[in-house]
């Protein structure tokens, strides 16, 4: 569960990076850790600690698709899209999450339980259709598998 966005645990969690050379990246998975994502209120912080600009923070977060700009749902599905997991049943999930909760690749049901994201290979291939769900590793993922894991 993350938490809330916290300015002064933000501003702590950056200030832990600032030192460490090439810190940027390492505070910005720490902010998505704690929070989920990457508040745009960070970026003004973030800019501060490491001498860049608002506008290079922000490109280096849009840079990196892992970075989620907004709020996730409670739980985060990373279902793979990559070859072997398309043709072992991915499109088939795709499509029940799409009817069952109204939501496609990169957003968040209403209800705000669900987060589905793309990744391309989870090195589980031959254990397909693979996906991370809430960071934990599931293979021969079937609709109700899928289902049962984020309730
Ligand atoms: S293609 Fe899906 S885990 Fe490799």
């Amino acid at each position: 569960m993350t938490a809330a966005w916290d300015a002064a645990r933000a501003r702590a969690l950056i200030e832990d990076h600032r030192p460490v050379r090439g810190g940027l990246l390492p505070a910005l998975h720490a902010l998505q850790r704690d929070f989920g994502y990457i508040d745009s209120a960070a970026t003004p912080l973030l800019a501060e600690a490491f001498g860049l600009s608002q506008a290079e923070v922000h490109g280096v977060i849009a840079f990196y698709h892992e970075f989620r700009r907004t709020r996730p749902g409670r739980h985060v599905v990373r279902l793979c899209v990559a070859e072997a997991c398309q043709a072992r049943g991915a499109e088939a999930l795709l499509a029940g999450l799409r009817e069952r909760l109204g939501i496609g690749l990169g957003e968040t049901s209403a209800d705000g339980a669900v987060t589905l994201e793309p990744v391309y290979c989870l090195g589980n291939c031959a254990l397909g259709p693979a996906a991370l769900i809430d960071d934990e590793l599931h293979g021969r993922l079937d609709g109700a598998g899928l289902a049962e894991a984020i309730g």
